[in-house]
């Protein structure tokens, strides 16, 4: 225990205990941090263990099944630990925030009755008042409203960060419809947050030691926030803004679509050299008659022709991408395309799952469902090709000097654990003192998913101070 209770004898005037646990996106991963800030305004601290929480938040998925069947897995362990809690005499809130509160709402109730409160991603912030209310009223509460000022004008503006590292949600929702995705159902319409918001909450991290930030959206390149001119500013020239903050070393940014990768953004990363050498570009499915189905209104040659103008600014960006395998009729043919594009590509690292029909997509109506066993064979295919293309990647970088940022101390004793420009894994052996900050590592090794280097001797150069890439006309 890091502090005395207050009151040893009575138990009321103990510090509440608040456990968050976190599903899905880097979204999500933000929320949680702001839900912890939120219910630390009434003295709540945070515990790892579930069976000592006073209050418990499960920040929920909804994007496949799967992620929604784990909250209600949990949920019936929850039932029996509450139960437990309760015949020692201590109550338990129960609240269910995120996707699946938005997407389910009373239903998560009618299936799991302990949960005292239903909070969907837009309304977390009046969680301090529900919970009291769950406290004096006992009763069921939901509130899945989307304020029309915004969740982040009601946020306390304090944030406590734990690491070197920290997530920063700059724009919300999302208005493109893919058939197959409920984001635009659960988070809401597109929206983007002011930039002298997120400038004073940059700047605020990067003097709690905050070296490394990564900007969050569900389509962060639409980012059309209020400038400091009163007129809309693009993600670029945000990015521009945010990296003049002092003690700010790096910036990226997730998750972005194709179609808003504008000229501006690919110049700032060739000319930003704060602005890391890695791009999320989820293209889902390399068949045109499949993109078209899906709504992402792009065809496979223009995600090319994008990745072509990324290539020239900046040559050596590692890229990632998210696959959807087995969308409704989906042909071998189909599947085919998708493998010929990552063929084609060559990506550094990606996700890729099998398509889950989700209620109240378009997709999700079609009579032309995959059978599960050619998901699973499609799948099992197209890991094999990307696992093969992220082993290279990595392999190349062996003999490379970079910088890496550590975060996190390693499982061995006197071992630290970085990420490299291109969001690698690095094991190195390493003094205390460089936890928090970069240093010039050598990579000595390759593995399928992380990096072996050594502190380099001297502090010539790196991959981030290197020269950067000629100025080459950008063309569409
Ligand atoms: N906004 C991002 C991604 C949001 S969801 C984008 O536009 O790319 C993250 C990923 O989950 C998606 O890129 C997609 O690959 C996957 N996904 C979304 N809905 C899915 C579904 N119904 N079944 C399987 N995967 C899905
Ligand atoms: Fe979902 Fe498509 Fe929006 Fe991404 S762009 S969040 S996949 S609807
Ligand atoms: Fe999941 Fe919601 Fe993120 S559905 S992926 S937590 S936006």
């Amino acid at each position: 225990m890091d502090e005395k209770p207050l009151n040893k004898g009575n138990p009321d005037e103990m510090p509440k205990r608040i456990h968050i646990k976190t599903y899905g996106c880097q979204m999500n991963v933000y929320d949680s941090e702001r839900i912890f800030d939120t219910m630390g305004t009434l003295g709540y601290k945070e515990t790892e263990e579930m069976i000592d929480a006073d209050l418990i938040v499960l920040n929920t998925c909804h994007i496949r099944e799967k992620a929604v069947e784990k909250v209600y897995s949990d949920l019936g362990r929850i039932r029996k630990l509450k139960a437990k809690r309760t015949r020692d005499g201590k109550k338990t809130i129960v609240a269910v925030a995120g996707c699946v509160a938005q997407a389910e709402g009373a239903e998560i109730q009618r299936r799991a009755p302990i949960v005292d409160i239903v909070v969907g991603p837009q309304s977390f912030q009046n969680l301090t008042h529900l919970v009291f209310r769950a406290q004096q009223e006992g009763t069921h509460i939901i509130d899945t409203n989307f304020p029309s000022d915004g969740k982040f004008a009601n946020l306390p503006a304090k944030r406590n960060p734990k690491s070197c590292t920290a997530f920063l949600t700059i724009q919300e929702g999302c208005d493109k419809f893919c058939t197959f995705c409920v984001v635009p159902y659960t988070r809401g319409a597109e929206f983007s947050r002011p930039v002298e918001r997120i400038e004073s909450e940059v700047r605020q991290l990067a003097e709690a030691g905050v070296r490394e930030i990564t900007l969050l959206g569900q389509n962060v390149n639409a980012y059309h926030g209020e400038g400091r001119d009163g007129a809309p500013w693009s993600l670029g020239r945000l990015i521009d803004a945010v990296s003049e903050i002092e003690g700010l070393e790096r910036i990226r940014y997730t998750t972005s679509h194709p179609r808003d990768m504008d000229d501006e953004l690919i110049a700032v990363h060739r000319d930003n050299s704060k602005l890391m050498p890695y791009l999320h570009l989820p293209v889902q499915s390399g068949s045109d008659r499949i993109l078209e189905a899906m709504n992402r209104k792009h065809s496979a040659a223009e995600y090319h022709r994008v990745i072509e103008r990324i290539r020239r600014a900046r040559p050596d960006i590692a890229l990632s991408s998210d696959f959807i395998v087995g969308f409704p009729g989906e042909t071998d043919a189909d599947f085919e395309a998708t493998m010929a594009l990552v063929r084609a590509v060559e990506y550094a690292q990606a996700y890729s799952f099998k398509y889950s029909p989700r209620p109240g997509t378009p997709a999700a109506d079609r009579d032309d469902q995959v059978a599960e066993e050619v998901k699973a064979e499609r799948l099992r295919s197209l890991q094999e090709l990307l696992n093969e293309q992220q082993a290279a990647f990595n392999r190349a970088c062996v003999g490379r000097r970079m910088k890496v940022l550590f975060d996190r101390s390693g499982r061995k004793p006197g071992q630290l654990v970085g990420r490299s420009p291109f969001l690698q894994a690095v094991h190195v052996d390493a003094p205390e003192h460089h936890f928090g900050a970069l240093a010039a590592i050598e990579i000595t090794q390759a593995g399928p998913n992380s990096l072996s280097g050594k502190l380099a001797q001297d502090a010539g150069y790196t991959l981030e101070s290197r020269d950067r890439v000629q100025h080459e006309e950008l063309t569409h």
